[in-house]
């Protein structure tokens, strides 16, 4: 195990030329480890874990393994390199010169978003703290942790923005952060996706394909950002983020192989009674987790979306790269909306449908997770095909909230909807017996019967590798 070093934070921000700030930090450290002791990972404090931990942002420093104990893992801060003379590259302001500090205008707004962003982080450690105790193998056990150990540190990425760059209600903020509790009905976390519990790891591997890919698109918006040091952290944020999309969309393919390898070798669909999940179970639980995940991006038309970004705050995801006009003025964009009762299509302007925009640009990277997971049914030779709900059905957000849509999209009264949901969502049962399957395996190499091993260990180690060393 390596040792912990002098620097009580590791940084790449010259902590050290900044007292006040690190005095700060230094403060909030300690209110952070109690928080991760009472709400992070269950029951595994004292295992040794074969983690990835960022000491660097440059290629040999990010990736650096070993096995280290949760607890003492070192949550540090790091930001991208800097870019010289990075202009504003999108809004009413482009081609001026991106902040290095807060402009006193924007300090609201800007606020508003970095705690968003940053809420979601410590909310999905509480959300998934039971499941090491019914992990499905060691392998996914550490990938469970890691995901942990680096939302905990982009909890730690936020914090240093609130705390560096908004004084006393940036730590007031920072403050609230470890005070929130995922489903709590007192004290909730903002979005409502964080607030629902993740007992079985069919759902962590759906809310890790879907949900944090929300994630991935909020941060490639934001990494787009006028205030470069929200960019910058932003982007780093990133490099780890592609890990959690990994560990989701392998984790649902490893599920989808087994239960194709039991289909055809019990020449049935019903695989339940061999210890398998279903293909129709797994397309409910795509349809449960992609429609929750979609409402994250808020509502159809916003006049926030827009003001963030006239004002360069928040941009398109791939902003430079997928656009050729970065102001948006004087464009539309079409949108379906309910006008009563009926479904009308309407053009609003570009820049109020830019939560439209985002999560278009969320759906096609979506539809790529699907393709895979259909090549792998088709390689087993079985006629099924998984699909992605229609963007109006089961939305708790936006123009369709009030209504209810099939997974085609076609509007249903009240009672067809309660009549016929229980065969897209996962029923109460369903989730009894997917929970039911959730049995721990911790004995090196082995796997529980309902998951696929993978096809390659983590950073070239073996699938028998003791990727946790339980005491
Ligand atoms: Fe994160
Ligand atoms: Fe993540």
């Amino acid at each position: 195990m390596y040792a912990i070093n002098n620097n009580k934070i590791p940084n790449n921000v010259n902590l050290d030329s900044d007292p006040r700030l690190k005095r700060a930090l230094e403060h909030w450290q300690p209110d952070f480890i109690r928080w991760w002791g009472a709400m992070g990972p269950e029951g595994f404090s004292q295992a040794e874990i074969y983690l990835r931990t960022a000491i660097g942002v440059d290629a040999q420093g990010w990736a650096f393994y070993d096995h280290v104990r949760m607890p003492e893992y070192r949550w540090g801060i790091f930001l991208a390199p800097p870019e010289p003379e990075r202009l504003i590259k999108f809004g009413d302001d482009i081609g001026r010169k991106t902040w290095s500090e807060v402009p006193g205008e924007h300090r609201f707004a800007l606020r508003r978003l970095i705690v968003t962003q940053a809420d979601t982080e410590p909310a999905s450690v509480e959300q998934q703290r039971l499941l090491g105790l019914c992990c499905p193998s060691l392998y996914d056990l550490r990938n469970l942790f890691q995901v942990n150990v680096e939302e905990g540190r982009h909890l730690w990425a936020m914090v240093y923005l609130l705390h560096s760059y908004f004084g006393r209600d940036g730590r007031d903020e920072a403050d609230e952060l470890l005070a929130r509790r995922s489903g709590n009905s007192d004290n909730p976390r903002i979005l409502n996706t964080f607030n629902e519990a993740i007992e079985d790891w069919l759902s962590f591997f759906m809310f890790t394909t879907f949900t944090d890919r929300d994630g991935k698109f909020q941060l490639l918006a934001l990494a787009e950002s006028s205030f470069d040091p929200l960019a910058r952290t932003c982007k780093f944020m990133l490099t780890e983020e592609a890990h959690h999309l990994f560990v989701g969309q392998t984790g649902v393919q490893r599920v989808i192989r087994r239960s194709c390898e039991l289909m055809n070798e019990h020449d049935t669909d019903d695989i339940g009674r061999f210890g398998g999940i279903n293909l129709a179970l797994l397309q409910k639980y795509i349809n449960y987790w992609y429609s929750s995940s979609l409402d994250l991006f808020g509502s159809e038309i916003s006049s926030n979306a827009a003001n963030y970004f006239a004002a360069g705050l928040k941009g398109r995801a791939y902003e430079e790269k997928l656009f050729k006009e970065h102001r948006a003025c004087g464009q539309t964009y079409a949108v379906e909306l309910m006008i009563n009762g009926q479904l009308t299509t309407k053009d609003i302007t570009l820049r109020s449908a830019m939560n439209e925009v985002l999560r278009d640009a969320y759906t096609r990277d979506c539809e790529k997770a699907l393709e895979k997971w259909n090549k792998e049914v088709l390689e087993h030779h079985i006629n099924f095909t998984f699909e992605l709900p229609h963007r109006r059905f089961n939305r708790s957000v936006g123009e369709y909230a009030n209504w209810h849509f099939d997974p085609k999209g076609l509007l249903l009264d009240t009672q067809q909807w309660h009549e016929r949901q229980k065969n897209w969502l996962p029923t109460t049962h369903e989730r009894q017996f997917i929970k039911s399957l959730m049995k721990p395996v911790t004995k090196p190499g082995l796997m529980a019967g309902w998951i696929a091993p993978p096809h390659k260990g983590i950073n070239g180690q073996a699938l028998d590798f003791s990727y946790v060393r339980l005491s």
